[in-house]
């Protein structure tokens, strides 16, 4: 039994193709990362894309939980030309905060329809949104500090946080 309105599954499975978007982008970003000789950086955007894909999964799995249709979508083609690492981490965040926009509107919709199932599913998003644009942003933030020059500095932090912490 279908038990979501057809404008949540259209809002989900849009939210599909945005996270498959994140871990594409993050990919190419970690790929032009890796050919600059930024090994952890690297590292960690390959980490935040197997994230973002596990992200699209939970969707995918959420609608067939609830009876809808997942739909896919053509993932947008990634950009290819920054203009230097600080540009890379800042189109991240930039996304990152699109997508707690969009995240967001689905909870509005979710409200608005009384569809508490979908606002609870949702719940989960908001709190991760909250954790990435933390961290993302404190990558951000080392970079700038490094002003060009005290990168290996930031790929040592980087690396700390990649490290396991139990
Ligand atoms: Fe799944 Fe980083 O948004």
């Amino acid at each position: 039994m279908k038990m979501i309105s057809d404008e949540m599954n259209g809002g989900l499975n849009e939210q599909i193709t945005s996270e498959f978007h994140a871990a594409h982008t993050y990919l190419a970003m970690a790929c032009k990362l890796d050919s600059m000789g930024l090994g952890m950086l690297s590292k960690w955007f390959r980490h935040h894309a197997s994230e973002e894909r596990a992200h699209g999964m939970k969707i995918v799995d959420y609608i067939g939980e609830v009876g809808g249709t997942v739909a896919l979508d053509t993932i947008p083609k990634p950009t290819g030309d920054y203009a230097g690492i600080e540009a890379i981490v800042q189109a991240a965040l930039d996304h990152e905060l699109e997508v707690t926009r969009q995240i967001n509107a689905l909870v509005g919709l979710a409200e608005e329809q009384k569809d508490y199932a979908t606002r609870g599913f949702l719940q989960w998003f908001v709190d991760e949104q909250i954790e990435e644009v933390a961290t993302v942003g404190e990558v951000l933030n080392l970079v700038k500090m490094a002003e060009g020059r005290n990168l290996l500095q930031v790929e040592a932090r980087v690396a700390k946080m990649l490290a396991p912490t139990h």
